[in-house]
């Protein structure tokens, strides 16, 4: 049996390609139906639904074989598992370049970013991503005081609770909608396949076929776009 970890929304929506191009197809919908283990069109393989924070804890401990994480979680799970290189146990065979996005640092129109930013001075950041914006801020040598959200980050510089937040910008509309500015882009973000590295020497055949599927969509992909 090979377990895949997804998370539901713009990940599950865009590897559904990606899966069919490995001969995989997920015969439940997970927006009509509240299982959590999803069958396929593959007798021996199944998928999971779990939060994207949680995929790369699922998969280092081979609760599942494989996954599908943002860049922005990998990052923020590698620091919060204490190792700058990644995450232990995991192997990150293939940037997927689906769901792409970035990380950026938004104000309130009309803040004056540039300001604040200047040596010596003290902003409040909120986020979900503390580990991101830490090193961002302090490669800038910016003193920044982290506050730790976990949605809703626009709300922040609305009511005073910080200056800025750091946040993912997709196509810009929520910034735009709650009146804030994106001010600097710290990354651009994808998604990754991550798998257990115990799961790839066990099962190395059909894990394998997979990545080698995915990387061959990928590059079809890429080379169509261009
Ligand atoms: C992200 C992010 C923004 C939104 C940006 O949230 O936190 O709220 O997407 O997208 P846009 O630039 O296209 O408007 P997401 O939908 O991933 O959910 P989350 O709030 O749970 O992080």
């Amino acid at each position: 049996m090979i377990t895949i970890a997804l998370s539901k929304g713009r990940i599950f929506d865009d590897i559904l390609p990606l899966l069919k191009s490995a001969g995989i197809e997920v015969l439940d919908d997970p927006e009509q139906s509240r299982k959590l283990i999803l069958d396929t069109n593959q007798s021996d393989v199944r998928v999971l639904l779990v939060r994207a924070t949680d995929v790369p804890t699922y998969v280092q401990y081979g609760g599942a074989d494989m996954g599908v994480v943002g860049k922005d979680t990998l990052l923020e799970s590698g620091n919060s598992f204490g190792s700058n290189a990644g995450v232990a146990g995991l192997y990150q065979p293939l940037d997927l370049q689906i769901a792409k996005c970035r990380i950026s640092v938004a104000v309130r129109d009309g803040f004056d970013y540039a300001a604040a930013m200047k040596q010596g001075s003290r902003m409040t950041v909120a986020t979900k991503y503390v580990a991101i914006a830490r090193d961002f801020f302090a490669s800038k040598g910016v003193h920044v005081d982290l506050i730790k959200l976990y949605g809703s980050m626009e709300l922040a510089p609305l009511t005073g609770l910080a200056d800025a937040i750091v946040d993912l910008v997709s196509t810009g509309n929520t910034l735009k909608a709650n009146h804030l500015t994106e001010v600097e882009r710290i990354m651009d973000i994808s998604s990754h396949l991550v798998v257990n590295q115990t799961a790839l020497k066990l099962k190395q055949a059909p894990i394998r076929k997979i990545i080698d599927a995915f990387a061959v969509a990928v590059k079809n992909r890429t080379e169509n776009q261009d």
